[in-house]
Parts: structure tokens; sequence; C-alpha cells
């Protein structure tokens, strides 16, 4: 028997899975971390956590799987983008790892444009605009902020680099996440050297740069060991977790559309060139399929807007939801689907932690708009709903107005789950939208990519049309899409008139 693992290490926690040749899920196992805010808008994590999780996680995946060491032939990693690990020369990690959500990055922002002689020259060396989330702005606040820190840094890898590292002792990252760092030429999918001079960064602090298919190494053997299995399995390139999710639903030619529901919410399209949105809303990032590309836009908060919600004002139902064993999230949509379409003109801004697509404002924030003595708590949970998905037809107004056709969309992420906010998205974008049938998410690309470098598959377009397969579809309800139709100017229009406060509040 073959077995391929795929491990993503997300924000909320890292997710290993078990398949076999075919593409069938055998197992999986699962372990969470905390994430760290030490102040207003800065998030962190302990790459320590993402290790400890990992081998544990390919521990169990493997047992339940009951697979023996030597049938375990390859393994993909996938993870959350853009985090910086920052490495001294014992390869130890000299802080906590920047996230991808962490805001703390506008002046270097500033200063990369300025380094690279402007925005415009900047796009056309690395085909995206300086974002707080990317990795590039994070280097530079270390240089700024932290200069001993800086100094002893000797290697910047990315979370699920890093542990490839630790699992390989090869320097190695792929062509899709190295994208998210701001120093790659996406066009020919390899470090920039000209924006690397322009901000003084030796190349020698970074990965080699593979396709997500190919191998990049083997696992040593003191953690073959560990894990109970052989120095014999390979570790493929792998992919961000946005282009893992994709390939795992078979976003791998144009015309199907991605959203995705986790922490964060993106919409994903595939792109045989590499297409730069003028305007810079969109990210251009290699994709994880050979020689190909894709474009997209990513909401800081989507499901991590609900999570908040029940973090911040539902404690007690959460711990009798906890003692009587059934979920929180459930319910709370349940009593927001009983609130008619609009929640009786509330709005609420997803801006959580600042936004990214469409307004890459480090300095928005989230917001109830409309409340009035009517409302009720089902009716904030239906326009959190609304307002994360109203998000989510932004960044696809963008997708569209660059002639990308939309025909379909393939939804992913824990918040796809829920037949209500699939229902929500059809409504929303007035689209068809289909419900995957294996929907594990990144892990399940990325064990895809390792089922191809382990021989299984030709390549990754072949893989993920054996494999991928979605059941239900949802179709638009003309009076509720006529209602959001209604609602999107209206959505837009809020972020516009408060943008002026958000930037006073940020100065109080
Ligand atoms: C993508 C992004 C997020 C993280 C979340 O650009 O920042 O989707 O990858 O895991």
């Amino acid at each position: 028997m073959s077995v391929y693992l795929g491990v993503d290490i997300g924000t909320s926690g890292t997710k290993t899975l078990a398949i076999d040749s075919s593409g069938k899920v055998l197992a999986q196992a699962s372990a969470s971390y905390p994430c760290y805010h030490p102040k207003a808008l800065w998030s962190e994590q302990d790459p320590e956590d993402w290790w400890k999780a990992t081998t544990k996680t390919i521990r169990q995946a493997v047992k339940r799987a009951r697979a023996k060491a030597a049938d375990v032939k390859a393994l993909g990693l996938s993870g959350q983008m853009h985090g910086s690990v920052f490495l001294d020369r014992n390869d130890k990690v000299v802080r906590p790892a920047l996230l991808w959500n962490d805001q703390r990055t506008a002046a270097e922002c500033e200063e990369i444009e300025k380094l690279a002689g402007g925005r415009k020259k900047l796009v056309r060396m690395v085909a995206n605009p300086a974002l707080t989330g990317f990795t590039a702005p994070k280097i530079l606040w270390l240089r700024n902020h932290e200069p001993k820190n800086f100094d002893k840094t000797v290697r910047i890898l990315l979370p699920k680099d890093h542990i490839r590292y630790r699992l390989t002792g090869e320097l190695a990252t792929d062509v899709s996440d190295a994208s998210g760092m701001l120093l790659l030429d996406v066009k020919n999918r390899r470090w920039s050297r000209p924006l690397l001079n322009k901000l003084q960064l030796d190349a020698n602090l970074f990965a080699t740069v593979y396709e997500s298919e190919d191998v990049t190494g083997k696992l040593t053997p003191a953690i073959a060991k560990q894990l109970g299995l052989t120095t014999d399995c390979v570790v493929v390139g792998g992919a961000g977790d946005c282009a893992a999710g994709a390939i795992g639903n078979g976003i791998v030619r144009s015309g199907i559309v991605m959203t995705s529901l986790g922490t964060s919410g993106v919409v994903f399209v595939h792109s045989d060139t590499p297409q730069a949105d003028p305007d810079g809303r969109l990210h251009t990032f290699c994709h994880a399929v050979r020689g190909k590309w894709h474009m997209m836009g990513v909401t800081l908060s989507a499901a991590g807007s609900f999570r908040w919600f029940a973090d911040a004002l539902c404690k007690a139902d959460a711990a009798i939801a906890k003692k009587e064993k059934h979920d929180l999230f459930e319910e709370l949509t349940a009593q927001a689907a009983n609130v008619s379409p609009g929640a009786e003109g509330l709005f609420f801004l997803p801006y959580l932690s600042g936004e990214r697509t469409p307004h890459a404002d480090p300095l928005a924030r989230g917001a109830f708009v409309g409340l009035t003595l009517a409302h009720s708590r089902a009716h904030m949970v239906r326009a959190l709903l609304e307002g994360v998905t109203y998000s989510l037809r932004d960044c696809l107004q963008i997708v569209e107005s660059l002639g990308v056709s939309a025909k379909q969309i393939r939804t992913t992420g824990g918040g796809a789950k829920s037949d209500f906010w699939r229902q929500l998205q059809a409504d929303m974008f007035g689209k068809r939208v289909a419900e995957m049938a294996s929907d594990e998410g990144p892990a399940y690309g990325v064990a895809l990519l390792a089922a191809v470098g382990g021989g299984e598959y030709k390549n990754i377009v072949e893989a993920a049309k054996v494999t991928v397969q979605f059941t239900d579809e949802c179709k638009p309800t003309a009076a509720t899409r006529r209602y959001y139709d209604r609602g999107m100017p209206v959505y837009q229009g809020l972020y516009d008139s408060l943008k002026g406060n958000f930037a006073r509040i940020a100065e109080l």
C-alpha cells in the first residue's frame, strides 16, 4: 500500500491527512495552538507550537490509517502564508513569528515602495504592491525596530518551510508560498535579485525555490525515527494554503473560481499567464500547478469574524454548548437563518484586523452599522455572515472586472460546511456554488502533490482530475439575490464614509 501525507500548518491549528493512491482519505488528525496579539494590530505565533502539532498529528494520522512505516512514500507541506520565521546561526528562532494578519508594517510598506523606485516599478519586479501582511515588510520591520535580532538572523523562512527544514534539513520553499514574500519575480518564478539589491537583503537569507510538485528532500534519520517513518519518505515543495486549497478543489484550469471561508476569506482564480491587476488590488502569485499562476483577493477576517463574535459575546452559550455537546456556530447560524435577508437594515464590516482586498488598509476596523432597538443577537449574526460574504463579493467584482469568467464557484474552508453560508454565497454572488465531496482543505491539496512527487500521477492536473469531485450545488434565489444587489452599494459606501474616521481613531 502507498500512503501520502498532507500537513497544513494553519493559524488556528495544524491538520494532517493520510490518503491512498486513489486520493481516498484514510485518516486525519489535528492539533490547535494559540495566536498572540501583544499589541493592537499585532499577530504572532511560536514556531515551536507548529512543530509540536506537526509531529503529533503525523504520528496520529499514520497510526489511524494503519499504515506501516514503509507505506508512507511522500509528504506535502502547506501552511498559512507570509509568516516570518527568523533563525540564528544555531537554527534557533530569534523571536516569535509575525503572521499574515499582523498590521504593524505600514511604514515599512512605504519604505519598500520608495526603495523600489515607486509602486509601478515594484509591481513590475514582483507582480504585487507592498501590503502589510506580506513577508518583506516584516523583515524591514525587524531591521528597523529590533536591529539586534536582525543582526542575529541568518535565515528567513515561511512557516511550512521552517517545518520542512526541521523535517529534512533542507532550506527549500515552493513558488506559490514564496510569491507572498514580495521578493519573488513571480513572472519568472525565481527570487528578484533587483529587488533584493534595492532592499539590501542578502539572497543567502532565503531558501531555494522549487515547483510545488518537485521533491525537495527526504526525512532525516533522526526525524524518521521520531515519527515512525523511513528515510525514503520524500517531502515535496508543497504550497501556500490558498494554492493548496485550490488544487485540492480542482482549480487547475481557467473558468472556475474558488472561495474559501477559513480564518481569512479568499477568492481565488487560476491564470495561464502572470496577469497582474494594474491597480494592485488582487494578489498575483505563482500557482502550485507547474508554470501557471493565480490571482486572489483576501478578506482578512472571514470565519475569523464569526469566531471573534462567539469568543467575545457568547461565552455563556459556548460553555452550555460544550457541556451539552452541540456546536455553538451551528446554533448561532440556525438563529440567523430565521432572520430575513438584510437583517432588517443591519450591516457588518468585517475589518477586525484591518483589510487587504479591496482596501489594503491596516487601519480599517470592524463595525455594525444600522442597529435599532428591534435588533437581536440573531440579527447581528446574520449581518456578520452577510458582511463577510459582501466582502468576498467585493473581491469577486474585481476578478470579473479583469475579464476573468466565473461560471461556477467552488467553496471550501470551515465556513463552507454550513448549508446556510453556502446558500448565502449563491444568493450574494448570483451564481451556482458547489460543495466539494471531500472538503479537506489545503492538507488534501498537498497530499495530492505528495502523490505526484511519489510518482503516483504524472502531474497535479492529472491528480486533481482523478480525485476531485463535488456533490451539491446551491442555486441563487431570485428575490434574495435582488436584495443583495441593492445592499452591495450600501455596504461598499460604508467603508468610504468611515475611512477617515478609522484613521482618526488610530491617531487618538
Ligand atoms: C493569503 C493569506 C491568508 C493566510 C491564511 O494571502 O494571507 O489566506 O494564508 O492562512
